[in-house]
């Protein structure tokens, strides 16, 4: 495609999107493997895998011949029939799972997934109050954002659902005082949005004795955790296991999927046919996923997420900078908190080739497909410094 044809298609997508993003000025058409390319043939590392999706890169071989084939054979089978791509699907992600969690369903976002989370903690227990973190981040629709605690996203569209209370993320004492007859306890084991901040395993394994002492189910929301913190789950860091967890972003590279997955002893109270999704568990979107658990699931991936994060954490700590206030992170989930607004520094990282994303207005974060190497975290360390040196002034 021309170039002055890219151009107009900008400028239809500000014409006739509702700005509900600030765009960044970039038209991005293709990419291979840790690479994206823009409409001038501009090559950017992709240091954010578009917010936590793309965990093996751009037009990764097995995950495309997954989708040709399965589009050339079937793409959507409603659940209320069998299909074999969901059945491959569900076996491949029941074998990544700890022993009593492993009945699922299918949804199509990380906010839908969550919905579906709020409606069987509530069948299940017969209660309906949620206790969410602040700052957590669950996503835009209605139930969701009940228990996002962020609250310029809240306040448009008050009254929420009746019945949900945010408490201080990390303070235990906090969550016993609020949680009272809860259904449920909702939190991201690693918070993203806020800036990746990990919950402590004694907070993580003190809800789930909260929990299981006030009848409240134990909801980890893994959209953004899950196969990226140098564990197939971010909560094996703590051994607390959730009754509910929910997930995402990277189960099929890229492919809208939403799964959310809980106990045995949670099914069995979740009345059949209480929840549904047209496009929940397609066959095309299931054979992504199967291409990408196939190697996630391999026995050294986690380590090499570890090794490559951990390398790329102390590259960043090791730069001396005065608007460096904190470099937190686990895995290859990973931020850098400044003492200044972070966009002048993304803007320019942006200008030197590499992409990342901000987590509130001073963080920068880096959700790299999981696939990257040496070479190229410290090539983003490299430009990162650069661009904190060229917005100094
Ligand atoms: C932890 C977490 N939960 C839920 C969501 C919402 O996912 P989606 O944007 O697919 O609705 C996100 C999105 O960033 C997330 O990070």
């Amino acid at each position: 495609m021309s170039q002055q044809v890219e151009a107009r298609m900008a400028e239809i997508e500000e014409r006739y999107e509702l700005p509900l993003y600030k765009k960044r000025d970039i038209t991005l058409v293709r990419g291979e493997g840790v690479y994206l390319f823009d409409d001038t043939g501009k090559r950017y590392l992709d240091m954010m895998s578009n917010y936590g999706v793309a965990v093996l890169g751009h037009a990764h071989p097995a995950v495309t011949a997954a989708i040709d084939t399965q589009a050339s054979t079937l793409i959507s089978a409603h659940q209320s029939f069998y299909n074999d791509a969901r059945g491959r699907f569900i076996q491949a992600l029941e074998a990544l799972l700890p022993d009593g969690l492993r009945q699922m369903s299918f949804a199509n976002s990380g906010a839908e997934a969550v919905e579906a989370a709020l409606k069987y903690a509530r069948a299940a227990t017969g209660r309906h109050r949620v206790i969410s973190t602040r700052r957590g981040y669950h996503g835009r629709t209605m139930g969701a954002l009940s228990v996002t605690g962020e609250q310029k996203h809240r306040t448009p569209f008050e009254p929420l659902l009746a019945g949900c209370d945010q408490v201080a993320f990390g303070d235990l004492e906090a969550a016993r005082g609020c949680v009272g007859d809860a259904a449920a306890i909702i939190l991201e084991p690693i918070q993203g949005e806020s800036g990746v901040r990990a919950g402590t395993p004694e907070y993580l394994r003190g809800l789930r004795q909260l929990a299981d002492e006030t009848g409240a189910l134990l909801i980890f929301d893994e959209v953004q955790t899950a196969f990226r913190t140098g564990t197939t789950w971010g909560f094996e860091h703590s051994g607390a296991v959730p009754d509910i967890m929910t997930l995402s972003k990277p189960l099929a590279n890229g492919l809208p999927i939403g799964v959310t997955v809980v106990s045995d002893r949670v099914a069995e109270k979740v009345p059949a046919g209480s929840h549904g999704s047209t496009f929940g568990g397609n066959p095309l979107v299931c054979a992504a996923g199967e291409a990408v658990l196939a190697i996630v699931g391999l026995p050294d991936f986690n380590p090499r997420v570890a090794e490559v994060g951990a390398h790329f954490i102390e590259r960043l700590r090791s730069i001396e900078h005065p608007l460096i206030r904190e470099v937190r992170g686990m895995g290859l989930m990973v931020a850098v908190e400044l003492k200044r607004n972070a966009s002048p520094v993304l803007q320019a990282m942006q200008q030197n080739g590499v992409l990342a994303i901000p987590a509130g207005s001073t963080t920068v974060r880096f959700l790299p497909p999981l696939i990257v190497d040496h070479q190229h975290v410290d090539h983003a360390a490299d430009v990162f410094e650069q661009s904190l040196n060229s917005v100094r002034t």
